[in-house]
């Protein structure tokens, strides 16, 4: 593969640096010019993150998605850290999102596409360029692949070497993720056995006794039917994708590849990317970007959407409305999402168009508690998704899966679920580098209420 050569992409005036000729946000003042060059150059040689042939298999999953015959888990840490880059985390993440999937496979009575927000999500946009402590301002954070968090100017300053940096934890939690995925700890029986031990554990247990059971008995009965760990590579193995937002442009760049079988360009950074909110901008970099890929993508679709504009954006970015192409990830808030998402999907749907439409319930529901840490309350996620769905139902068109910020670890950033964390427990393991992050048993308990949902929506459809 080669990232030099100009080739047909559908896109003729397309060229993996033609974002440069943009207007673009949110990016970073690097001091050092040359040295941000001579980084692109590098990173130019290195050898690509996935290979376009695993793109390709993801957008094939995603077009059933769009279909309602699959159904997308998307999630992981709002930012990955550098400090934080051990097998433990990686696993611990990993494992929860395998646990939630079991569940709404067995909920939905479809496949789950296993998404990771990992293995590359260091760049994060910022409402600011500056912060202010004590009447001293200092560059925004901007994630670890750009900066430092700490609140001093040497942190503070944008360092192209943090690229370089990103690329290799990118490849060594993709080296252990795909590991995991084939190497027997993502077996269907070993999942369930944890989603038990959470059941027992749970304060809600007798709510979710039944579902955790009716499991068991199918996973019995395959057994005796002779599908086994042994038998049947689909007990035994996982596919678990990679994907991160699109943002810092230089390293995205530096890391497209043409795909010798195609002659298509793919970002190869991971297997899927995405525009954010604040980056969707019709004539901005980010869509440039975008729009040349071959890879599946995501745009976030936040409250200020208007609908002409999102049909804009579909045009500029999936032009032949190809399944599994473009996945809209809406992030209305739990207030705003009967106002706002109804006349889109109308508007989208009236147009022809079948997009995967995820609902990520985290974005719009960050408020601010009387300590000045950011937090999520867990009934506004709930609430959001719940209405995500139903409103879908009533427009007649299909809820493709969810996007959320969560670990495998026990952090205490968003309040409630059942054991109704106050805001005066966020003190004890408030840990994430960004946004508020549901914590393990927060995450199954949301795949566990979203299974129940999924399974009396499909109860309905039988019955109707
Ligand atoms: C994010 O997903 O972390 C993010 C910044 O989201 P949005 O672009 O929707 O604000
Ligand atoms: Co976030």
């Amino acid at each position: 593969m080669d990232s030099t050569t100009p080739v047909r992409t559908g896109n003729e005036d397309w060229t993996p640096d033609s974002w440069r000729n943009c207007p673009i946000r949110q990016v970073p003042s690097y001091p050092d010019e040359a040295a941000l060059a001579a980084m692109e150059a590098r990173l130019t040689r290195f050898p690509p993150l996935v290979f376009a042939g695993e793109a390709r298999r993801l957008k094939t999953q995603l077009g059933l998605a769009a279909s309602g015959q699959a159904f997308v888990l998307q999630g992981g840490d709002c930012a990955e850290s550098f400090g934080d880059f051990t097998a433990n985390v990686i696993r611990d993440t990993f494992r929860v999102l395998l646990q939630m999937a079991v569940v709404l496979t067995f909920g939905g009575a479809v496949p789950v596409v296993k998404l990771g927000r990992m293995a590359g999500q260091f760049a994060k946009p910022r409402s600011s360029d500056t912060e202010t402590v004590d009447g001293v301002s200092l560059p925004s954070y901007r994630g670890d692949i750009v900066n430092g968090p700490e609140f001093s100017a040497a942190a503070r300053l944008p360092d192209p070497k943090r690229m370089e940096f990103g690329y290799f934890q990118s490849a060594g939690t993709l080296n252990l993720l795909r590991a995991f995925a084939s190497g027997g700890y993502a077996d269907l029986h070993e999942v369930h056995r944890w989603n038990l031990e959470f059941v027992q554990r749970s304060p809600l247990v007798d709510r979710y006794r039944d579902l955790a059971g009716r499991i068991d008995e199918t996973l019995s009965f395959m057994g005796a039917c002779g599908l086994t760990s042994i038998s049947a590579p689909q007990i035994r193995e996982t596919d678990f994708y990679t994907s991160h937002e699109s943002l810092l442009l230089p390293y995205e760049q530096a890391l497209t590849r043409i795909d010798s079988t195609t002659g298509d360009h793919y970002a190869c950074s991971a297997h899927f990317l995405w525009i954010g909110d604040r980056t969707r901008q019709l004539e901005g970099a980010h869509v440039e970007f975008m729009r040349g890929i071959k890879n599946p993508i995501g745009m976030k679709v936040g409250p200020s959407m208007e609908k002409d504009d999102l049909l804009r954006l579909m045009d500029r970015l999936d032009p032949h409305n190809e399944p599994g192409r473009l996945t809209l990830i809406t992030r209305m808030g739990a207030d705003k999402v009967g106002d706002k998402l109804p006349s889109l999907l109308r508007a989208v749907k009236q147009a022809g168009r079948s997009p995967v439409w995820l609902c990520d319930p985290m974005h719009g529901n960050t408020v601010s508690t009387a300590q000045k840490l950011k937090t999520r309350r867990f009934d506004s996620i709930v609430s959001e998704l719940r209405d995500f769905f139903a409103i879908h139902d009533a427009e007649g068109t299909i809820a493709g899966g969810a996007h959320v910020e969560m670990t495998g670890q026990d952090v205490t950033e968003c309040v409630g679920g059942a054991r109704g964390l106050s805001e005066t427990d966020l003190g004890s393991r408030y840990e994430t580098f960004c946004d508020p992050r549901l914590n393990a048993e927060q995450s199954l308990e949301l795949a566990f209420l979203l299974a129940e949902q999924l399974k009396a929506r499909r109860a309905q459809r039988r019955t109707a």
